[in-house]
């Protein structure tokens, strides 16, 4: 489907021409992830050697570098304008991990959309979102900006995500081409290790991990980022199988392939030759721009002379850029996004603020309730301590350039602002860490962990003093946001130890106590857990932070979060997830076997599965039915439940299938997800809930990579979470 105007616009355009579109910079105003931040962009630009930008903002701004492009050039092709819009442009929302713990399509569309609606008043026509990369290695720091671990649930929401940027229509001027990253197999690297190499056999690749990212094609997102690592030997970014087989070739995709920030330059690095035979490699594999490294800009010409690359290979990677453009209306009109009123309209307002409120309060996850310590009355004589309580620094999360800390509501003032009538008194209790040197590495975007002056014996002595004058404990404790994200992985994912003192000397008083716990990634805490308190996992929560935490914890909204990772006992069991398979030696439940599968010193079981998350109501299960025993090849079955709130508050439920197929040609998982539906409940309210199994449902990839179903039992589970008790089977003929 070659677009008219694009193909006319080729014709007119020089080799030099062609290859300056396929370069992608940053004058460096974002954050810059690697080593390089291009220089000259103005020259370049004017002399026709850039098709994008990322990194600039703001109507005038871009103005200004839209109009060097297309007051400058031979051709007047205007610029893609990129940014990492990652959990909300200026009004910041929960980091994904967290959202994706509310399981609510509708809610995570709709902060895609606000997030397009923002960053299209600024000036911005291409997001670098949404990344898919399953994560089942809670090391790896970048888990925080995923859906987690699950591939069924990963694909819904790289759908919304899509849905909401793009909302099938590109050219609208509150709209933005979505770009799905990163290609592929990026949040499974070695030990959780960023960057790091990653080894996966083909039937676990699709079976588990790409669905997320097809998801996104076939929802048609505009544009796709490759990832550093290597699959099967070869960087993603020069890996032809990858970008060309699988991608175009096999799932149809039609649009723009992007490297990641100079990924092109690192295959040097990796071991597969020089810049020159680097970029020729990623331009043949069927990568079409070139982050910031600027290999293709520099030596294609070369390689077009020395036979390495054709020109008409040149002029594909080229269509894909002006096709881009072209769908989001720049040739119309390249000063679209750029209307000087939107960002006060727009951006920042109160009704967005209200919506990251409510997608943060619905991104929790009660862990624990011990005592039904929450919810807290508002009248309550409270102690608010720990690192995280006052800091609002730390409230954004990862991965939130376009975000300004200083917007962010405190938990202390959230408090305040929701419980005006209780009597408040806050400690810090804690530092983050102790380790200066640890703090140095985490500071690098700003004092996310301020190292206080006084020592820690006092900083404890003074929360306990403020403990024992009240009624009930709040300690704010867990991760800064600079502890998960990109290049921050870690090998000890528990609380530091600073904090872990402060947790047990506060319930030593034998007051009451929450745990708000914050953090980009799941924590190993089987200590914490034992105690007897309740904990809020609350991530890292955006903008309105403290005023969405002081919802839950006073009770204006009950939790409804579903955890979207297994949350490990210790470090040794990861990796760790829900869909495990069998292996042929099963450990017997609860105790150790010897020749089965299982440790000599911890079970085989996580501290946390995944899909759990407590409210606080109750809900009861009962009448698991299905509508058929035995199925043909292409039908569908009708599963209903009926769920009761049988607790004292009205509340929400995640309602969630799991499936067995006990027989087939590959080893299949004990259960994987295939169904949920959130619910809300009257307190005593009971209804009959309807989920669906489709035939794509029952199929897989099998050792041939074709996407069958194959005969036999399945087993239905449907419940609470991923041990969803409730059982029923039927034949698939
Ligand atoms: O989009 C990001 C990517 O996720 C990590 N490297 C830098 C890119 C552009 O900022």
């Amino acid at each position: 489907n070659l677009i008219p105007e694009v193909e006319a616009l080729l014709e007119k355009m020089t080799l030099e021409e062609k290859i300056g579109q396929l370069n992608l910079l940053t004058p460096g105003g974002g954050i810059a992830t690697g080593s390089v931040v291009s220089k000259n962009v103005e020259t370049k630009i004017k002399t026709g050697k850039v098709g994008g930008i990322f990194g600039v903002s703001g109507p005038d701004r871009v103005r200004i570098a839209q109009e060097f492009a297309v007051n400058n050039t031979r051709l007047k092709i205007p610029l893609l304008i990129g940014a990492d819009v990652i959990h909300g442009y200026k009004t910041t929302y929960p980091i994904p991990l967290g959202l994706s713990c509310s399981w609510d399509m509708d809610l995570i569309e709709q902060a895609a959309q606000m997030a397009a609606k923002e960053a299209t008043a600024d000036g911005i026509n291409w997001n670098f979102s949404p990344m898919v990369d399953i994560a089942r290695d809670p090391r790896w720091g970048r888990i925080a900006e995923g859906a987690g671990e699950d591939p069924y649930l990963g694909a819904k929401v790289a759908e919304a995500m899509v849905k909401g940027y793009q909302q099938n229509d590109l050219s609208a001027s509150n709209t933005m081409l979505a770009c799905v990253k990163h290609l592929a197999l990026y949040g499974a690297p070695e030990a959780g290790r960023d960057y790091h190499t990653v080894d996966m056999g083909k039937v676990k690749m699709f079976n588990q991990y790409l669905p997320p990212y097809k998801a996104a094609i076939d929802a048609g997102v505009a544009s796709v980022m490759t990832s550093f690592n290597d699959i099967d030997g070869v960087p993603a970014s020069g890996n032809k199988w990858l970008l060309t087989e699988l991608l175009r070739n096999r799932w149809g995709f039609n649009g723009l392939v992007i490297s990641d920030y100079t990924s092109v330059n690192e295959m040097i690095a990796h071991g597969l030759g020089d810049l020159q035979a680097v970029s020729a490699l990623s331009l043949k594999a069927g990568l079409h721009m070139d982050m910031v490294g600027e290999g293709f800009l520099t030596t294609l010409r070369k390689s077009v002379k020395e036979d390495k690359v054709t020109e008409a290979e040149i002029t594909h990677a080229c269509r894909k850029v002006l096709e881009a453009k072209y769908k989001s209306g720049l040739f119309e009109d390249p000063f679209r996004y750029l209307d000087t009123d939107r960002p006060k309209k727009d951006i920042l307002t109160a009704e967005n603020r209200a919506l990251a409120r409510k997608l943060a309060a619905h991104s929790f996850v009660l862990l624990k309730n011990h005592d039904n310590i929450l919810p807290i009355k508002k009248d309550a004589k409270l102690a608010l301590v720990g690192p995280l309580a006052d800091s609002r620094n730390n409230m954004l999360g990862t991965w939130a350039p376009t975000g300004d800390p200083n917007l962010a509501v405190t938990i202390l003032e959230g408090f305040k602002n929701v419980a005006s009538g209780a009597r408040i008194t806050y400690a810090k209790g804690a530092n983050i860490s102790d380790d200066p040197e640890f703090a140095k590495k985490i500071n690098v975007f700003g004092p996310r962990i301020s190292i206080d002056k006084r020592s820690s014996e006092e900083l404890l002595q003074e929360a306990l003093a403020v403990a024992k004058t009240s009624n009930v404990v709040v300690a704010v404790v867990g991760e800064a946001t600079e502890m998960s994200g990109e290049a921050a992985s870690r090998t000890d994912i528990s609380i530091p130890d600073s904090q872990k003192k402060l947790i047990r000397e506060l319930v030593a008083t034998g007051k009451p106590v929450v745990l708000v716990l914050m953090s980009g990634r799941p924590l190993t805490i089987p200590e914490e857990f034992d105690l007897p308190v309740a904990i809020l996992q609350v991530w890292h929560p955006g903008v309105e932070a403290g005023n969405a935490i002081a919802d839950v914890v006073f009770g204006d909204y009950n939790p409804s979060g579903k955890l979207t990772t297994t949350w490990p006992r210790n470090m040794g069991q990861i990796p760790i997830y829900h869909s495990v398979k069998n292996t042929g030696r099963p450990a017997p439940k609860d105790k150790f076997e010897k020749f089965k599968s299982n440790y000599l010193d911890v079970d085989n079981t996580p501290l946390i599965s995944f899909g759990y998350g407590l409210s606080y109501t109750t809900f009861e299960y009962s009448n698991l039915t299905l509508n058929k025993k035995n199925i043909m090849q292409g039908e569908s079955v009708d599963i209903t439940v009926t769920v009761e709130n049988t607790g004292n508050y009205d509340g929400e439920e995640i309602v969630q299938l799991y499936l067995r197929d006990l027989v087939r040609t590959i080893t299949p998982p004990i259960r994987q997800l295939k169904g949920f539906k959130k619910v809300f409940l009257k307190k005593g309210e009971r209804r009959t809930v309807n989920l669906e199994l489709t035939p794509d449902d029952l199929k897989f990839y099998n050792g041939s990579l074709e996407f069958v179903s194959e005969p036999g039992e399945f087993e239905v589970f449907v419940g609470t979470d991923s041990n969803a008790s409730l059982k029923k089977s039927f034949v698939l003929k």
